[in-house]
């Protein structure tokens, strides 16, 4: 067995009504919108070297309330379609001409970042978020893809008008705020004083300064974590070096102008979402993380606890290459889930008295946190994540529930070889693990993907449909129930 099918390049796209095994809460209805690099060599001679470089391709799995079989609540199909984005970056792997934007390629930092302007880096593989009626295809750089949610095809770019200050590259992924339904990103600005801006975005498409954040020397972040009150920003000490910055002449990708700093530790940025000020600025040792998982509040908003998948550095961001995942030499340390919580002091705005807690959850091994959609921004009990080696050995064999008021974990493992994130949908009352967890999955003996969904509360099998073909490993989905196609 080995991960090497994860990686390849999916050239097939596919619409298929396909046949459930098993069944169905009557609830589920809806559709999974998946996102990830589809394909890494393109017919035109484009090829790059890492995962995080592969071509945009979104996935959607539809279960259909027409599809239900009378009084047994059992679904007979899922509606699964698969489309590349037809994106600038895509039309440029066609004529050969791609050559990835993230860890594959070289220009200067200045080229690379200010570019994002005129001709932005468009392979929008990580995630497809909802605003309004409209679902944006996102990456790390400020350019938003429409995607349809039926056909999934590619209609143009999103803009936003108005006078709130951008950056040239963005969060890859924004949160939302559930009880309003605003949707909340960070932006980075390059410049004489570099900044984070952070944004609100309205379902109506406005798009609100909430607050900016000087730095002087921007961090790789990923993602941030939200509360009702507060944008929190983990600023890593992954750091550009502003010299660097300036220097002329090819360089080295993206990823690569980042330097590991351990000395400057992580600075815990935390922004009052009605007055934009920060009122507390924390450090704390240095790590490094793709992924929080979810924040909330305690005491009256006098403490913020955020989950988030940490690493001990960013050396493993360089093990993503392609020919290390293919060969199956992976070594790196995986995700251990953290809990950070924020204790902003007597003085609420008096940001030298706020302090950090660190508490370990689970230290064996994840990847790709999720948390319930129904508990972002409040309290949650569960996490869930890809169930990795620690250190990685192999790509994930499972996935798990992680409790973490008792600290019981559950796994499942078995009905294929390698998993992906796992999405938990709620049921309709909405308690704490009543649904149903979502996670394609990896059989390289059939070379089929097969989508399981899991009960939320045992993880135990529910009912499995099997895709007419491998897709290679993808990397974040949102179900959104108000999808609901026909084909
Ligand atoms: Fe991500």
């Amino acid at each position: 067995m080995s991960p090497q099918l994860g990686f390849h390049s999916l050239h097939d796209e596919a619409t298929a009504s396909i046949g459930v095994e098993g069944s169905l809460p009557p609830w589920l209805t809806g559709s999974l919108l998946r996102t990830g690099p589809g394909a890494f060599s393109m017919p035109g001679g484009s090829t790059v070297e890492h995962w995080f470089d592969g071509l945009a391709m979104c996935y959607r799995f539809t279960f259909d309330p027409g599809d239900r079989a009378g009084a047994t609540g059992a679904a007979d199909a899922v509606h699964y379609r698969n489309r590349f984005l037809r994106t600038d970056a895509y039309r440029a792997a066609r004529a050969g001409e791609f050559a990835g934007g993230f860890a594959t390629g070289e220009t200067t930092l200045r080229e690379r970042l200010f570019s994002l302007l005129d001709a932005p880096y468009d392979n929008t593989n990580i995630v497809v978020e909802r605003i309004g009626d409209r679902y944006l295809a996102l990456t790390e750089s400020p350019r938003r893809v429409v995607v349809a949610p039926d056909t999934l095809d590619t209609e143009g770019d999103d803009q936003y008008d108005g006078s709130a200050p951008a950056g040239q590259l963005a969060c890859a992924h924004p949160k939302r705020d559930p009880a309003t339904g605003t949707l909340v990103n960070v932006e980075t600005a390059f410049g004489r004083t570099h900044q984070y801006h952070v944004h609100a975005l309205t379902d109506a498409g406005d798009r609100r300064h909430v607050g900016s954040v000087d730095t002087d020397a921007p961090a790789y972040m990923h993602s941030f974590a939200l509360t009702p009150r507060y944008v929190v920003l983990t600023e890593f000490p992954f750091r550009v070096d502003p010299l660097r910055f300036l220097k002329p002449g090819r360089q080295p990708p993206f990823i690569e102008q980042f330097d590991w700093q351990p000395d400057r530790g992580t600075r815990i940025v935390v922004l009052d979402r009605t007055t934009g000020e920060t009122v507390a600025a924390p450090t704390t040792d240095a790590l490094f993380g793709f992924h929080h998982v979810n924040a909330f509040e305690r005491d009256g908003g006098r403490e913020i606890v955020f989950d988030l998948e940490t690493v001990p550095d960013a050396g493993g961001i360089g093990e993503l290459s392609l020919d290390t995942l293919r060969d199956g030499s992976l070594s790196a340390i995986t995700g251990r889930l953290e809990r950070f919580t924020v204790d902003l002091g007597g003085d609420r705005y008096g940001p030298g008295d706020a302090t950090v807690t660190r508490t370990m959850l689970y230290d064996d091994g994840t990847a790709l946190p999720t948390a319930s959609p129904a508990r972002w921004c409040r309290p949650h009990r569960y996490v869930y994540a890809m169930s990795m080696d620690q250190p990685a050995s192999d790509w994930a064999g499972g996935v798990l529930k992680i409790d973490t008021r008792s600290g019981d974990v559950v796994e499942h493992a078995g009905g294929a070889d390698y998993f992906g994130e796992p999405i938990f949908v709620p049921g309709p009352d909405e308690t704490a693990d009543a649904g149903v967890v979502l996670t394609v999955t990896l059989d390289t003996a059939a070379e089929r993907s097969r989508l399981l969904v899991l009960d939320g509360e045992t993880l135990a099998e529910r009912a499995r449909v099997t895709l007419p073909h491998a897709a290679p490993f993808d990397f974040h989905g949102r179900y959104f129930p108000e999808i609901t196609v026909r084909e």
